[in-house]
């Protein structure tokens, strides 16, 4: 496997339950922080990291997904003829010209495995990547995609993004033992799901970006369903393990965790911060707040 990734997958059609009410109608990933919703910065991650191909995985309550990325013809007219034109390119280039997106249907929310083995079709017997839109990774230098596609390329494994968590917290995450790590990676010797912190192999937790071989897909057909009937992600590359080198790798960068009320209110803190034109207003606002 060392082609460098052309094929993003975006595997958005769960059905957002933590996020109910507002998931009723909204998809979770068109949450927005502060303007952009979240499915904008996974797209401009993969497109910084090379992906041409952006493939999303949708349900048919996810309507909003593919309108956004559709031509908003009467939007553009308007803001043309009223002479907006910072808002007209902000509306014409959610995706720049040579991107293309593809929308594949989940018809059943059968899990995050079966939702990437919808995409196969798509992306054929070659290296692709996998973002997870509600874990938002910023970084001021390469994107995490980026740091772990250049990983792919050289090493010609499989690369999952990885972070530390507290050893508390095991039980909400995909846990790796990895071999020694240097130079921010260690190849994967086992993956457990959402170990007990007693038995948690480390503290070293899956995050939502993965650079997989095709070979993934095989394994996925192979896979039982777990509880709920879903398939998952997990047990595939658990099975990928045994047969091609997983790197597990520390990226560079900030993790979000927006699948989470907390994690959506932690994110749109920081951006407002180092937002040009508002971190002032509100940083005088979070401090008004905090001394009450
Ligand atoms: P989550 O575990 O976050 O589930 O899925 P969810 O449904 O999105 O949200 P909650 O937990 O009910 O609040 C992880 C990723 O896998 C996708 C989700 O859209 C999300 O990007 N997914 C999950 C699918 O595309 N299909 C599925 O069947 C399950």
């Amino acid at each position: 496997m060392t082609r460098r990734i052309r094929k993003a997958v975006f595997p958005v059609a769960g059905l957002g339950t933590r996020f109910l009410p507002a998931t009723k109608s909204v998809p979770k990933e068109m949450m927005p922080i502060i303007d952009r919703p979240l499915i904008q910065y996974a797209v401009d991650e993969a497109i910084e990291a090379g992906c041409d191909t952006l493939i999303f995985v949708t349900n048919r309550y996810k309507h909003a997904v593919a309108d956004y990325f559709d031509k908003a013809y009467e939007l553009e007219q308007k803001l043309e003829h009223a002479g907006k034109t910072a808002q007209l390119e902000l509306v014409r280039y959610v995706l720049p010209s040579g991107v293309r997106a593809v929308f594949v249907t989940q018809a059943e929310a059968l899990g995050l495995g079966h939702a990437v083995l919808c995409a196969k079709p798509v992306v054929g017997d070659e290296p692709f990547a996998v973002l997870l839109p509600d874990d938002l990774v910023w970084n001021q230098g390469p994107g995490a995609l980026r740091q772990m596609a250049d990983t792919a390329e050289v090493t010609g494994a499989s690369v999952i993004a990885v972070e530390d968590v507290p050893k508390a917290k095991t039980g909400s995450y995909g846990i790796v033992a990895t071999e020694d790590f240097s130079n921010r990676q260690g190849r994967i010797r086992a993956i457990v799901e959402k170990p007990d912190p007693v038995k948690a192999p480390s503290n070293l937790a899956v995050v939502g970006r993965y650079v997989l071989d095709p070979e993934i897909f095989a394994l996925l057909e192979n896979v039982e369903p777990g509880s709920g009937g879903e398939i998952q992600l997990t047990d595939a590359i658990a099975a990928l393990l045994e047969k091609k080198p997983v790197l597990a790798y520390r990226f560079e960068g900030k993790r979000f965790d927006c699948g989470t009320h907390i994690g959506l209110i932690e994110a749109t803190i920081e951006f407002a911060l180092s937002h040009e034109n508002l971190s002032g207003a509100a940083r005088e606002i979070m401090q008004k707040a905090l001394a009450r």
